[in-house]
């Protein structure tokens, strides 16, 4: 079991969560956070704090959902930076807060950081 953070975090990444994790699980993309499976202990105490409700646990997902996510977290916390200080939320937050198939339409596999392509002079 743990818990997985899914799509309403793309494009908002409010990041409430990462201030009340225990172990300091949670690992920054370019438009979203992602949970380290193998490093949550379950305590399910960032549920509450994630205003976009992103994060669930993976047993009340359906089994394609539960899949695709906890492949997505475990992939991406393996490649981003680890995140443990709150930070403001994306400036488009609102516009796409409960928006359907965000991962479809955004996901960045890009992570957060100064190495990063955005901040590339060639980047546009
Ligand atoms: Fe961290 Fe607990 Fe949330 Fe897992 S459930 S990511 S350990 S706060
Ligand atoms: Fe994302 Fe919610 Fe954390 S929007 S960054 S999972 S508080």
């Amino acid at each position: 079991m743990t818990y997985l953070v899914t799509d309403n975090c793309i494009k908002c990444k409010h990041t409430d969560c990462v201030s009340v994790c225990p172990v300091d699980c949670f690992y920054e993309g370019e438009n979203m956070l992602v949970i380290n499976p193998d490093e949550c202990i379950d305590c399910g105490v960032c549920v509450p704090e994630c205003p976009a409700d992103a994060i669930i646990q993976d047993t009340e997902l359906n089994e394609p959902e539960r899949i695709k996510w906890l492949e997505i977290n475990t992939q991406y916390s393996n490649e981003w930076p680890n995140i443990i200080d709150q930070k403001d939320p994306l400036p488009d937050w609102e516009e796409h807060d409960g928006e359907e198939n965000k991962y479809e339409k955004y996901f960045s596999p890009l992570g957060e950081g100064p190495d990063i392509m955005k901040d590339s002079p060639d980047y546009d």
